[in-house]
């Protein structure tokens, strides 16, 4: 039985109840983060914890921890759950208040956490890729923000979905902004381009520990927008994501990718994900 964490206490998932009038459950108002575990070791926790600050710090919403509790009630969480490889959920929403738009003050937040299977990433999709659609960015101007209101995420991902597709790539102002729960890259003539860290997408951990690979293997990383009409010429498209890793995207809108295969850059990045991804926990 999954154990999960609810208000201060560790208990079994089917006991673990949140008011009607939670402001996440009402209002979508609170943030939260997926950390990957690797044999029970949380990766980059100290990223995921300072972009849960930051996320905390764009709603108004004090942190309800610091990072040592964060990281003790994490531990626990972990131990107290099955599996080597787990993908810890924790939510922090402004907590119970009658419903109002404004902000309630004097209120507890709500802090929820839970540890799924980190289910390892179909080895057909990994030799083959997978396929995704374009799709208008139909979000907010707070992308950067991990909010839980994942209304517009969810709708686009299951347009890719009913295309038979794994993920959207979302289109913004005519260039690629990133993926519906996922960043994105293009690579052009073994240069690796994705948006840059700006309004319009997550800052996603697992970019920053692709674009650290590549760097350390003297791949050139271009930290700027890709038009979405120059993507039909991309010699290779990814995702990446804490529980996706990277993937190759092989098939665009029904049109095959570069060789319509993971390309070899993809090979040489992955390579080096799955080497490295044990080393760097905490
Ligand atoms: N989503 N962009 C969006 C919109 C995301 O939802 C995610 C992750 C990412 C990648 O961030 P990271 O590398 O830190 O996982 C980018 C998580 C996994 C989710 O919502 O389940």
């Amino acid at each position: 039985m999954a154990t999960v964490y609810l208000n201060d206490t560790f208990l079994p998932a089917e006991q673990a109840k949140v008011s009607v009038y939670d402001r996440g459950f009402l209002f979508g108002d609170g943030v939260y983060e997926v950390i990957p575990v690797y044999a029970r070791q949380p990766f980059r926790l100290r990223a995921h914890l300072s972009r849960l600050q930051n996320s905390l710090d764009g709603i108004h919403l004090n942190n309800p921890f610091d990072d040592m509790q964060w990281t003790q009630l994490i531990t626990q969480l972990i131990e107290q759950n099955e599996g080597d490889n787990q993908a810890v959920y924790l939510q922090v929403t402004r907590g119970v208040a009658p419903r109002e738009h404004v902000f309630p003050e004097g209120v507890k937040p709500t802090v929820f956490m839970m540890s799924n299977p980190l289910n390892a990433v179909p080895e057909s999709y990994r030799k083959h890729g997978i396929k995704a659609i374009t799709v208008d960015d139909i979000r907010w101007q707070r992308c950067d923000i991990k909010a839980i209101a994942l209304l517009p995420n969810t709708m686009m991902r299951q347009q890719a979905h009913e295309h038979g597709a794994g993920e959207a790539i979302l289109i913004r102002d005519g260039v690629m902004t990133e993926g519906s729960a996922s960043n994105s890259y293009a690579v052009f003539d073994g240069v690796i381009y994705t948006a840059a860290k700006d309004n319009t997408v997550l800052p996603g951990i697992t970019r920053d520990f692709v674009l650290e690979l590549a760097m350390a293997a003297n791949i050139p990383v271009r930290e700027e927008p890709v038009k979405a009409d120059r993507l039909t010429q991309a010699d290779e498209i990814w995702i990446s994501s804490s529980t996706r890793e990277l993937l190759a995207v092989t098939t665009l809108d029904d049109q095959p990718v570069g060789q319509g295969e993971p390309g070899p850059l993809w090979q040489k990045l992955n390579e080096l994900y799955q080497r490295h991804k044990l080393e760097t926990s905490i």
